[in-house]
């Protein structure tokens, strides 16, 4: 089974609730939110005032990518807001297991995000934590760049390890995804694909959308 969850990064930002309800109507199964902080990462975006705002918007489960340094000080306030997944990116997390659980205690679920520079050694003693690994397959910051396409060895060597220990930790894919890029992601181990800009740019944002879905499932 592979979930789609579009990035608003990429979405008109004068009209968000339509945007989500959109992608919501066309089979989308969660909604990306890509926070920025304008020093983790070099863009600065938004906060939870927009998950807030969305919560009501959508009854998919709202998908929250901080991209920002010490994230431990804004994770009660993000679960508060309605976040559903809360990923962190192991580079800005100083003790990781102490984060995690932090997610854990608001009644998220625990994310960890891997630069494509990073190795999943990183995570492999917390692996106890966490519901979720995403894998960038772009660097941070922007949306709309190519994929790339040296991070899914790592992809792979973490599917495997999951299936072996048989773990329940979802593998999500974040950059540069459209329906050729899906394709290696799925048979690397994959299942949740964020898109951006291969639908919120497309005149028909429902037909992108399913586009992608069943390239995925071949
Ligand atoms: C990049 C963000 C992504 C971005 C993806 O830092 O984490 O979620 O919105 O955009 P596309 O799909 O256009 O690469
Ligand atoms: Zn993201």
């Amino acid at each position: 089974m592979i979930k789609i969850a579009p990035s608003i990064l990429a979405a008109n930002f004068s009209k968000l609730a339509e945007e989500v309800k959109e992608v919501e109507n066309a089979g989308a199964e969660l909604i990306h939110i890509d926070v920025m902080d304008g020093h983790f990462v070099p863009n600065i975006t938004m906060g939870a005032i927009v998950v807030e705002a969305l919560r009501p918007v959508t009854k998919l489960p709202l998908d929250v990518h901080l991209m920002i340094e010490n994230p431990d000080a804004h994770i009660e306030q993000f679960a508060e807001a309605g976040a559903d997944y809360i990923t962190v990116h192991v580079e800005a997390c100083r003790h990781l297991h102490r984060t995690l659980q932090l997610i854990k205690s608001t009644g998220a679920k625990s994310g960890v995000v891997l630069n494509p520079h990073t190795p999943i050694e990183t995570i492999l003693h917390v692996l106890d934590e966490i519901d979720l690994v995403l894998f960038m397959t772009v660097n941070p910051g922007f949306g709309g760049q190519k994929f790339i396409y040296s991070v899914l060895p790592k992809v792979k060597q973490l599917a495997d390890l999951i299936r072996e220990r048989n773990l329940k930790i979802e593998i999500e894919i974040d950059g540069g995804i459209n329906e050729e890029t899906i394709i290696p992601c799925v048979e690397a181990g994959a299942t949740i694909f964020v898109a951006g800009s291969a639908i919120y740019n497309e005149p028909d944002r429902a037909k992108a959308l399913q586009r992608i879905k069943s390239a995925g499932e071949g």
